[in-house]
């Protein structure tokens, strides 16, 4: 495949999706359509274009391919404890909290947030928005029910404080934690962003992303916080110069606007 053909193909995509794949570091995104249109029988991603442009189902697979929808509860467990120990008691005075999960894939950190502060914060006070670019995650994040795999990493009493088990073995989210968050679709990249946030959690999504994309998403979040709001990063992720966009990193991973 010549370098032309995936310029090509990203230009197509974008007038298909919006989605401007440039943003994103190029090898490993080639690297991986590449495969999918091979698996799907497909020589030149013009034949595998024009086939997406007409089957809504290929469409989907390709999105879902090129977002990396991996997931878990609590991930890196010690950072969840740094957050409420540490960070919550710089960002909440007992009156009511506006977050921000961004990049939320399958709903897994919105109601991790939502679990792990609710030793500390009545959850009516909180309001939380969770975005994704992938309609297949948020839709999966919006139904709010899990295989027992993947709710193995929550601590018991909190797994049945705020699950039910169905008939079907599942785990599913209770409604008070889902009824505290608004699932939306969002484009880091060109959607318009919240403001006056008192957190933001943007985990493990950056890293796919060029370091120009990277730090005008930053100069971004950086923006949309309140005066004292706090950015959460991914545990592979940092700013390297906070100061600049008007942050301050307070712990790791964690930065707060001054
Ligand atoms: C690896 S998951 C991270 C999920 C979660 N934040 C965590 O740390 O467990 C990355 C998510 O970023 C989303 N994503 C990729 N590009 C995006 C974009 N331009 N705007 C919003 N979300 C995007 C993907 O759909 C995917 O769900």
């Amino acid at each position: 495949m010549t370098q032309n053909n995936f310029d090509w193909f990203m230009d197509q995509f974008y007038r298909l999706t919006g989605v401007d794949l440039r943003e994103y570091k190029r090898q490993q995104m080639e690297r991986r359509l590449t495969s999918l249109r091979d698996r799907r029988g497909f020589s030149t991603f013009e034949e595998y274009i024009h086939a997406v442009s007409r089957d809504s189902d290929l469409l989907a697979e390709l999105v879902d391919r090129m977002t990396i929808n991996v997931s878990e509860f609590f991930r890196n467990e010690v950072r969840w404890e740094t957050l409420v120990q540490r960070v919550l008691p710089k960002i909440y005075s007992g009156s009511s909290l506006k977050i921000w999960s961004a990049a939320c894939s399958t709903g897994q950190e919105p109601y991790t947030i939502l679990m792990a502060l609710s030793s500390k914060v009545a959850l009516p006070s909180i309001s939380l928005l969770a975005t994704d670019i992938d309609d297949r995650a948020l839709s999966i994040a919006t139904a709010g029910e899990y295989q027992a795999e993947l709710v193995k990493g929550i601590p018991p009493e909190i797994l049945s404080k705020f699950f039910k088990k169905t008939d079907s073995g599942q785990f599913r989210v209770e409604t008070n934690l889902r009824e505290r968050i608004t699932f939306r679709k969002h484009n880091l990249l060109s959607d318009t962003y919240p403001s006056e946030l008192d957190l933001i959690v943007c985990r493990n999504v950056l890293i796919y992303f060029t370091d120009e994309a990277k730090a005008q998403i930053y100069q971004k979040f950086a923006r949309s916080l309140r005066k004292g709001g706090v950015l959460f990063l991914g545990s592979t992720e940092q700013i390297f110069h906070p100061e600049e966009i008007g942050l301050r990193q307070i712990e790791p991973f964690f930065y707060q606007k001054g």
